[in-house]
């Protein structure tokens, strides 16, 4: 430990000491003047996540008709099919480390079900509505009301298409959404989504 000029203290390489912050085991980094050679100087003492917490898990969800991908409106939602899809995907999540489950169904009971019982079993989710992304106040409040964070997905650009698929119910109830690049709109949601949860100390 040194003293700059400044009198505050420096600490050489990210020195972390383990504390319990409301019942939960985190690190504490010592960042101060770590990268003082390039003139940043951080916080004395930033949190991070606990390096060896569990794995951050997302599930993702595939709304009405996304079975049929692959072979479905190909000029305007390609020719990747939802298995294809969460190869992408998984390899992304390889990079992330984090893990992933999938879930496709057409029936919005379903959905909401799973929405609801997701609090407490992930951390996040990765959704695309489908259809009912334009109709469903049902899946907006099991979003809203489970409060797990969730990213909206699409292929397409919905706000560049019909009239009526424009609007979505659901968007506000989640963190963000993600439209219009086709198969990679679900890896950028699953990169911003992991992003946020890690800034939220998640995972
Ligand atoms: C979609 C867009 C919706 O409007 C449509 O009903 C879908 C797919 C998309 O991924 O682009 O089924 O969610």
């Amino acid at each position: 430990m040194r003293r700059g000029g400044d009198g505050r203290r420096k600490t050489e390489n990210g020195r972390r000491k383990k504390k319990k912050v409301k019942g939960q085991e985190r690190w504490l980094f010592d960042l101060a003047w770590t990268d003082r050679e390039v003139g940043v100087c951080y916080p004395m003492r930033t949190t991070g996540p606990n390096p060896d917490s569990r794995v951050m898990k997302i599930l993702v969800l595939n709304g009405p008709n996304l079975q049929l991908l692959g072979r479905r409106e190909p000029e305007i939602y390609g020719r990747t099919t939802l298995a294809g899809i969460r190869k992408l995907m998984e390899a992304r999540a390889r990079t992330l480390k984090v893990s992933l489950e999938f879930m496709q169904s057409n029936s919005e009971g379903d959905l909401v079900t799973a929405i609801g019982e997701s609090a407490g079993r992930f951390d996040g989710l990765v959704f695309n509505p489908a259809a009912y992304t334009h109709t469903s106040l049902a899946l907006r409040d099991a979003i809203a009301g489970a409060g797990t964070p969730c990213v909206e997905v699409h292929l397409s650009q919905i706000a560049a298409r019909e009239e009526i698929r424009r609007t979505s119910l659901t968007a506000p109830a989640c963190i963000g959404q993600v439209s219009g690049f086709g198969p990679d709109s679900y890896g950028l949601a699953l990169e911003g989504l992991v992003g946020y949860l890690r800034r939220a100390g998640k995972g």
